[in-house]
């Protein structure tokens, strides 16, 4: 029979221990994913999603552990049942105001310029390096919260630009030269949000790939680290967080976030119509998708002007604490449930909010298409939303991390593991 499909032999035929699981704990909606790495692409076979319940979270940050962790339990068996398949690794994103990433540049001059760099020097380079900008970081992060310094815990820790006197390497092994120049990327976040998330990754009992900062896989999803010189700024905009990464010739300058997203604009219509938070989102979905008569939208979008302003106002603020960045790129890519309002990308686009920042000139303003994330085949043909690009970005991070075929990374991983003990 020709439709007849060998289901057992397919399935023998997979290699099971290269399927992980991506999940994207969000503010509003946990969204699973079953992929399968094959060397630097992967494809996605199956997912899922559970959407949270009002007080499940805010701003990024677990509020209940247990119904959180039911949430996950949903969405991931749905994304499995879909796949036909249990994967034993998983990754997990990580978002929220206080998790804080920025990228620390230091230089070390050699003693001898002539003779060639070995991996024991490179180790002992990564170690100074990272101490310092851990230190400094962590420092920097106590003082802008108020947190213990003990009380911060490092997320991820990645390479993410390697000079040897200014000349760009991937590994410096075997280079000779005066001075080297690394930059690290360090996401720190608060003791008890990194432990939520911990134990609800215990609870789904899969072998750890990471907890990766959101905004950090955000800015590695396009895979313009072969270039070098790429530029442009991240925006996604979640139910309750917006999270920025600028990145500047291929290296990830810093990453930021403030407690906005699309639940202030629900809670708003709930509001002013005195109507419920889930009539109110409806009624925002139905907006966005021009699907009110005239009157109704009119109302809507006069309602939420003010607020658009006040998000507005979290955009300009936030990149204003991106300190030493000289010249801005000037290219916005929009991703986030909450992204899909018009009056975001209109309020982005019309509103003179650009110009106290260092921007050469007017910011070119899109939406980050799911199919620019190359590294992955969608096989399941759903994911085509701005709600579908942080899962995807965090799948994607996972691909270079299960790879992770170059040295510096790995030295770098060492190191890390003696900090966070
Ligand atoms: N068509 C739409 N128009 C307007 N808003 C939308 C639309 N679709 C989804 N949203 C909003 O997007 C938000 C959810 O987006 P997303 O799934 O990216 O957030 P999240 O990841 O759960 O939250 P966070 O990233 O803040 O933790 C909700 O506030 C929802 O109202
Ligand atoms: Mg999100």
């Amino acid at each position: 029979m020709s439709f007849f499909r060998p289901f057992r032999r397919i399935k023998n035929n997979r290699n099971e221990d290269n399927f992980f699981l991506a999940l994207d704990i969000g503010t509003d909606m946990v969204k699973a994913l079953v992929c399968e790495a094959e060397g630097s692409k992967g494809k996605i076979l199956g997912v899922g999603k559970q959407r949270q319940k009002l007080g499940d979270m805010n701003g990024g940050v677990v509020m209940d552990i247990a119904s959180v962790i039911s949430n996950c339990h949903t969405a991931i068996r749905q994304a499995e049942k879909m796949a036909s398949a249990t994967p034993k690794k998983m990754i997990l994103g990580i978002s929220g105001e206080l998790v804080k990433g920025a990228t620390n540049t230091t230089s070390y001059i050699r003693r001898d310029a002539n003779s060639k760099i070995d991996l024991s020097e490179l180790k002992n380079i990564v170690h100074k390096i990272q101490w310092r900008a851990f230190d400094y970081i962590r420092s920097q992060l106590a003082y802008e919260t108020g947190y213990n310094e003990i009380d911060v815990k490092l997320v991820n820790a990645a390479i993410v630009d390697t000079r040897i006197d200014g000349y760009k390497v991937t590994n410096p092994i075997g280079f000779q030269g005066k001075e080297i120049t690394l930059s690290i990327f360090n996401a720190f976040a608060p003791l008890v949000h990194f432990g939520a998330l911990q134990t609800i990754a215990a609870e789904i009992d899969r072998e750890l790939i990471a907890i990766a900062a959101e905004p950090y896989a955000l800015s590695r999803c396009l895979g313009y680290e072969d270039t070098g010189n790429f530029g442009a700024i991240f925006i996604d905009v979640g139910a309750g967080t917006t999270e920025i990464a600028i990145v500047k010739n291929g290296s990830l300058e810093g990453t930021k976030m403030f407690n906005l997203g699309g639940r202030l604009f629900t809670k708003r219509l709930a509001q002013t119509l005195n109507i419920s938070y889930q009539e109110a989102e409806e009624i925002k979905t139905s907006y966005s998708e021009d699907k009110l008569e005239r009157q109704s939208s009119k109302i809507v979008r006069e309602s939420l002007q003010s607020d658009c302003e006040v998000w507005l106002s979290g955009v300009l603020l936030t990149m204003e604490e991106f300190e030493n960045i000289d010249v801005l790129p000037s290219k916005i890519l929009l991703s986030g449930g909450g992204s899909l309002l018009p009056e975001i990308k209109e309020t982005l686009e019309t509103r003179e909010w650009m110009k106290g920042l260092p921007f050469v000139k007017k910011p070119q303003i899109s939406y980050l298409n799911t199919k620019l994330i190359t590294n992955l085949s969608d096989e399941t043909k759903t994911l085509n939303s701005a709600q579908d690009v942080m899962p995807m970005a965090i799948a994607n991070l996972a691909l270079s991390i299960i790879q992770e075929e170059n040295l510096p990374s790995k030295v770098l991983k060492k190191v890390v593991r003696l900090m966070q003990i």
